[in-house]
């Protein structure tokens, strides 16, 4: 019998939402059988760990001191280091120079797109690393943004609501100056990733960020990814980056599934996987190829959204089509071990 075609019925069981046997065998726990077995639906609503809303950290009071950062020579004050149209840069020396648009953007609507996306272009979990991508990928996505082909899942696509305003008053020429400017950034190793069985407890300030004092919680099926140093990032210390605590054992399954899509050789016949070798269109490395994006060493939260949102087609510009099969029979789970493994190898 061929076993390929025995997974499709089982992934259409599941997308009804009926009960379902999982293809492969069960009962074993080596990373590849993981990477095979129990298919569970993706829930509804989006992982809460991963799409971010909530308050911002809380506004300090600014006494018009001006703070200063390990090894840079700049000084800001509170208001300053937050300002939206003047996004500031403590170490200028590390990049080229920024454009006007990435620096000011256009106001009122339009911030400074280093604010957000940090004149590093490394950004933060909340929002998405830029450096290093290639331009062309860079403003395909500003279009989907424009278009409404680029939405959040959740919350009604608040976490992109944003982007997508910027997008639909920027020029071709602003996006063209901006998209230039982050592919010529390098990506530099910006998240550490720990496999653990219990994290920090944490809250939301713009991003999560351990409570204080310090209490511990199991960690589950989540990824959290925390500043290294709550405080120098507080002050968007672009030098200063981030943990991603992961689950046990999930970068080895996650390896699995992207190095083989999951696929296994059962009684001499290939039994399919719930995806597709991502190497072929991201370059071995996963370093991407040509307009294909880099997924290496990127933001574990951000990658586990676009798997997510491309999956439920909340994300459905015309290049995601080639995601689709990627995509389509992962779980939850599978995602989460995905994100760790791209996130710990180099970027
Ligand atoms: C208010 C914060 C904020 C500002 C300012 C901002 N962005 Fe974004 N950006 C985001 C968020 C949030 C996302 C989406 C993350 C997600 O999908 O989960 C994003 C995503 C993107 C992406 C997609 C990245 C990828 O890998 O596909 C591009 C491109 C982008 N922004 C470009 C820009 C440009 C150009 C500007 C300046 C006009 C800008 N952004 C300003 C928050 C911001
Ligand atoms: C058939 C080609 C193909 C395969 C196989 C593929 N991808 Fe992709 N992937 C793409 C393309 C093309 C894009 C860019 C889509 C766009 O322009 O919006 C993309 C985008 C992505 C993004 C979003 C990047 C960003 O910066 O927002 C992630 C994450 C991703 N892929 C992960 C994976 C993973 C993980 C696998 C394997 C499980 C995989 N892809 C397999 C073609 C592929």
């Amino acid at each position: 019998m061929n076993r390929v075609r025995f997974c499709y019925p089982i992934f259409i069981l599941v997308s009804a939402g009926l009960v379902f046997l999982a293809c492969g065998s069960q009962g074993q726990d080596s990373p590849a059988d993981q990477a095979v077995s129990v298919a569970q639906e993706l829930p509804e609503a989006p992982p809460p760990w991963a799409y971010i809303i909530g308050p911002e950290a809380e506004p300090r009071e600014d006494d018009g001191t001006k703070v200063t950062l390990p090894d840079s020579s700049a000084s800001y004050t509170w208001t300053e280091v937050r300002s939206r149209f003047d996004v500031a840069d403590w170490h200028p020396d590390d990049h080229p120079p920024m454009p006007d648009f990435v620096t000011h953007g256009r106001g009122p609507d339009i911030w400074g797109c280093g604010y957000c996306h940090q004149p590093n272009g490394l950004g933060r979990p909340e929002n998405a690393p830029l450096a290093g991508l290639p331009a062309d990928y860079l403003m395909r996505q500003m279009a989907d943004f424009k278009s409404g082909s680029r939405e959040s899942s959740g919350a009604e696509g608040a976490r992109s609501r944003r982007m997508t305003q910027m997008a639909l008053l920027a020029t071709d020429a602003e996006v063209r100056q901006a998209a230039e400017y982050f592919s010529s950034l390098e990506h530099t190793p910006w998240v550490r990733v720990v496999e653990t069985d219990t994290v920090p407890k944490t809250h939301v300030q713009g991003m999560w960020v351990p409570i204080d004092p310090p209490e511990t919680e199991p960690l589950g099926q989540r990824i959290i990814e925390v500043p290294e140093d709550v405080e120098r990032t507080a002050f968007r210390d672009p030098r200063s980056g981030f943990i991603a605590y992961v689950p046990v054992g999930s970068v080895a399954k996650g390896e699995v599934l992207v190095k083989t899509g999951g696929d296994r050789v059962v009684d001499g016949e290939i039994e399919r996987g719930r995806t597709v070798r991502c190497g072929t269109c991201h370059g071995d490395n996963l370093k991407g190829i040509g307009n294909v994006p880099g997924i290496a060493g990127r933001s574990p939260s951000y990658v586990v959204r676009q798997l997510y949102d491309i999956q439920k087609g909340s994300r459905k510009g015309p290049w995601n089509e080639l995601m689709k099969e990627a995509v389509a029979r992962l779980s939850e789970e599978d995602m989460v071990a995905i994100a760790a493994y791209t996130a710990s190898l180099a970027p």
